[in-house]
């Protein structure tokens, strides 16, 4: 039975992703920062077939100075868990980001440098304990800049570079770090983007994250065929590349 910590809890990939993880009779610490959501979210899964759901308010993820107490507490809660599990994330305005740098600053803030702290601490955790699994989840937009989204594909860039550093570290000490890696999910996030055939469900892409957990990999491209897309648009030269309009 896993002991689950999920940061960003009430994000709709979560919630799919989670379900099958109740199903197993897995207890959880939920963390979000919409109380009414996240009760909703701890009373489904109870309803599955959670052992046991804590959940856990946390308002300001970039409230730094706070991650250790809060990550102490989820231990405390679950007695030592062992999967921590971070969905929280946000696609921001690019064009609000180059006119206002600030706004740019709040989104690497909450994409990359409070996941990149929460899962530090844990990860010296699972090293001391040589066990434990990390999943994360970052974006095919990390695996090349376009001009039409390039501060979110700079935060969730830079989180898979951290998690392919610290999966590298984790490996001689038994811990699994997964780098989830999603294409268009169809979730509150792309509400305002017309749905088109290289859409997926939550429900989808939650099940293949269930799945690769379980299976402890590497990277997991999600749904599979966005390996196959992201390989070609990393290999077109620069010189070509930097005149497409993406
Ligand atoms: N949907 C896609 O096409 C897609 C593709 C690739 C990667 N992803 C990634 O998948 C993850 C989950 O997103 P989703 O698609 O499931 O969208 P979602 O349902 O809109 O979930 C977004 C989550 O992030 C939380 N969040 C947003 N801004 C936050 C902030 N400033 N501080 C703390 N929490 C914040 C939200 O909390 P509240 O519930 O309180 O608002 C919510 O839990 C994200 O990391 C996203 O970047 C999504």
């Amino acid at each position: 039975m896993r002991k689950i910590v999920a940061l960003g809890a009430t994000s709709l990939i979560a919630q799919e992703t989670l379900k099958n993880f109740a199903k197993d009779k897995d207890s959880f610490f939920l963390i979000g920062r919409n109380e009414e959501k996240l009760n909703e979210v701890a009373k489904n899964l109870e309803v599955l077939g959670a052992s046991e759901v804590n959940v856990k308010v946390v308002k300001d993820v970039c409230d730094f100075k706070a991650h250790q107490e809060i990550i102490n507490e989820a231990d405390k809660m679950l007695s030592n868990f062992d999967n921590f599990f971070v969905f929280y994330g946000v696609l921001g305005n690019q064009k609000e980001m180059e006119e206002d740098f600030s706004k740019a600053k709040e989104l690497l803030d909450v994409n990359f440098i409070s996941v990149a702290s929460f899962v530090s601490i844990v990860a010296n955790k699972f090293e001391k304990e040589k066990r434990g699994n990390i999943a994360v989840i970052s974006s095919v937009a990390g695996d090349r800049g376009r001009q039409s989204n390039y501060f979110y594909g700079a935060s969730k860039g830079g989180l898979s570079v951290f998690l392919e550093g610290l999966r590298n570290r984790l490996s001689f000490s038994n811990v699994n770090v997964l780098t989830v890696k999603p294409g268009f999910v169809a979730t509150p996030m792309t509400a305002h983007r017309e749905k088109g055939l290289l859409f997926a469900s939550a429900d989808y892409v939650g099940k293949t994250i269930y799945k690769a957990v379980k299976k402890n990999k590497n990277v997991l491209y999600t749904p599979c065929f966005w390996w196959g897309i992201m390989f070609i648009v990393k290999h077109i030269p620069e010189c070509i590349f930097k005149k497409m309009k993406m």
